[in-house]
């Protein structure tokens, strides 16, 4: 299937808003068509509604063509604009494995689109002839998030590959913590799979959550609908200026990421022997999983102590567990310190 038979017929036929920098970019013209203030202020302007420099530079780094990326105010405006694309409200669905990260579900809801879910299997691990077999006519989008939140694992690529094959909407593959994982992006495979969506964001390993950069990686076809319907500057100057800059210093982003892994596998390995520890899930993220004896107790004692983590025990499979971020290496070490004390 073709993706514009996957789109919903009023965004097909929608003649889009076309703002004034659609028609005109660039700083050589006298700009007198958008009823801007002609007083230099470094954001008088509107931005570029494209942000053509940034995904010049994206595009680079990521081995991608510009047309296939598709940037959005934080990942999560991409998601929303995903359904609204795709998903008639009160009649599509939307598919996503259980336990994953909970925005799926809200957007779903914001949209008028129900969610159902494929439960991962006790070691995490996609059950794809499940997840295949359930796959309801419906469906328009599925959601896959690898290093999967809150589990910390990543999926197989050939699972990757073979649902993306199979499944005959589109799917979504949630990359938002892949910079802390040795395992590769699918967004190798974008040029196979023309129903693939990879995001990725610039909160996590680009030390830039307060941006709101995301990052979406896409057939072009895609990209063409998502502009359609997406408000005109949805990524304001400031931060397309902000995330230029990052990506212009590749290494010390490289090195940040090194050391959060460093402090994870570190942690992982001292977790490990605390009493009060059950299991610690294997993470490619920059959070571990970690099933307590008394995980309520352990996180009031934190939260008494100024170090707030993540109770994730009420979701599926993650019964007594509690999502670790990691922090910089003294706060990690108070962290350790507080579980390794806690005894009953
Ligand atoms: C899996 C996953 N995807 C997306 C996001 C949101 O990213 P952004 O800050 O780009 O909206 C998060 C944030 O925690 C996340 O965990």
């Amino acid at each position: 299937m073709g993706i514009e038979e996957l789109v919903r017929e009023n965004v097909k036929i929608l003649a889009p808003y076309s703002s004034a920098r659609d028609e005109f970019w660039g700083m050589d013209y006298v700009l007198l068509d958008a009823n801007e203030n002609p007083y230099d202020t470094d954001i008088n302007r509107y931005p570029d509604p494209y942000q053509r420099l940034l995904k010049t530079k994206v595009a680079k780094i990521k081995g991608v063509r510009s047309d296939q990326i598709f940037i959005g105010n934080g990942s999560d405006e991409i998601i929303d604009l995903l359904f609204r694309v795709f998903c008639e409200p009160y009649k599509d669905t939307c598919y996503a494995l259980s336990p994953s990260y909970g925005m799926y579900k809200v957007s779903a809801s914001i949209n008028a689109v129900d969610i159902h879910y494929s439960s991962l299997r006790d070691d995490f691990s996609i059950d794809v002839t499940d997840l295949l077999s359930n796959v309801k006519s419906s469906d328009k989008l599925l959601f896959l998030c690898s290093p999967n939140n809150p589990t910390g694992n990543i999926f197989s690529l050939s699972d990757l590959n073979e649902i993306c094959y199979s499944f005959k909407g589109i799917v979504i593959i949630d990359e938002a913590y892949i910079d802390f994982s040795d395992h590769s992006s699918m967004i190798s495979r974008l040029d196979r799979f023309d129903n693939l969506v990879v995001l990725q964001t610039m909160s996590k390993a680009w030390g830039a959550a307060g941006l709101r950069v995301g990052l979406g990686f896409m057939n072009k076809e895609i990209v063409h609908f998502l502009n359609k319907i997406k408000p005109p500057y949805n990524v304001n100057q400031l931060s397309q200026n902000r995330a230029l800059k990052l990506l212009e210093d590749v290494e010390s982003h490289e090195s940040i990421v090194n050391k959060i892994i460093s402090q994870r596998k570190w942690l992982e390995s001292e977790l490990k022997h605390c009493k009060s520890v059950i299991k610690v899930h294997n993470s490619e993220a920059n959070y571990i999983l970690v099933q307590f004896q008394h995980p309520k107790e352990i996180y009031e004692l934190l939260k008494s102590e100024g170090i707030i983590v993540r109770d994730r025990t009420a979701a599926p499979l993650c019964s007594g567990c509690l999502r670790l971020t990691i922090g910089k290496s003294d706060e990690n070490i108070r962290m350790l310190n507080l579980i390794k004390s806690f005894s009953k």
